[in-house]
């Protein structure tokens, strides 16, 4: 995949982590993009281009990563709804081999170029997809998803898609941070035989300190 990112103005923005820094070349005014790319679809629901902005979802799911890294040694993992590639690129560092998905194809361009400058490539595949119809064979013994849970018709498809890519005792590790709506996701989860334990991490980002929940999804019975 090409990695030409000179479409957009860029930036770049270090994350601080326990096990080290995160080089993120990310875009610089994702204000103008919201304004700019933002239209109604088919069906007449609004479109956002949310993956021009780093969320910090992702900054907790990434420390949520790292403290439990020995397990994800050598694991294969499925990432949805990737952006910038952050959390991906922790668990590359963990060991873990990550498949960075998202539908939007400039998304994987800003993934793929962070796995490289952070050195983690080699564990890393970039796969365009939309979560509304998944495109693997196999199944993952991790799926991550930084906030992805923000519009109701996303929850159906994400449901399906841990139960369709989910090894038996697979685990689904979520992220988002503490919006009302959310509880309507964890609802139609345990309705589908899910069970979940949540923690929750403070995240910095932008001179403002926000709660993030993460949620470990598991299957019962699976
Ligand atoms: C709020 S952003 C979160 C990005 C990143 N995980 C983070 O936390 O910084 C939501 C992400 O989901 C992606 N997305 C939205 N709809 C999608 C779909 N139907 N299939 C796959 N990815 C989708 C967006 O392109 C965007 O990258």
């Amino acid at each position: 995949m090409k990695t030409e990112l000179r479409d957009y103005p860029l930036t770049s923005t270090i994350i601080k982590l326990k096990t080290g820094r995160v080089q993120l070349t990310i875009v610089k005014d994702p204000d103008w993009f919201l304004d700019r790319l933002s239209h109604e679809d088919s069906d007449g629901r609004l479109y956002l281009p949310y993956w021009t902005y780093l969320w910090e979802a992702s900054i907790g799911l990434a420390r949520h990563v790292e403290d439990i890294g020995t397990a994800l040694k050598d694991a294969r993992i499925l990432e949805i709804g990737c952006g910038f590639g952050l959390t991906g690129i922790v668990a590359c560092r963990m060991g873990a081999k990550v498949v960075f998905t998202d539908v939007e194809q400039d998304a994987l361009r800003f993934a793929h170029h962070n796995a490289d400058q952070n050195g983690v490539k080699e564990n890393a595949d970039f796969v365009q997809m939309d979560w509304n119809t998944p495109c693997f064979n196999n199944k993952f013994r991790y799926i991550l998803a930084a906030d992805v849970i923000y519009e109701e018709h996303h929850w159906e498809p994400i449901v399906t898609l841990f139960q369709n890519y989910l090894v038996p005792n697979g685990i689904a590790l979520l992220s988002e941070p503490n919006r009302n709506n959310a509880i309507g996701f964890f609802k139609r989860l345990s309705d589908t035989g899910f069970v979940y334990q949540k923690s929750t991490y403070p995240v910095k980002l932008e001179g403002r300190t926000n709660r993030v929940s993460i949620y470990t999804v598991r299957r019962v019975n699976a």
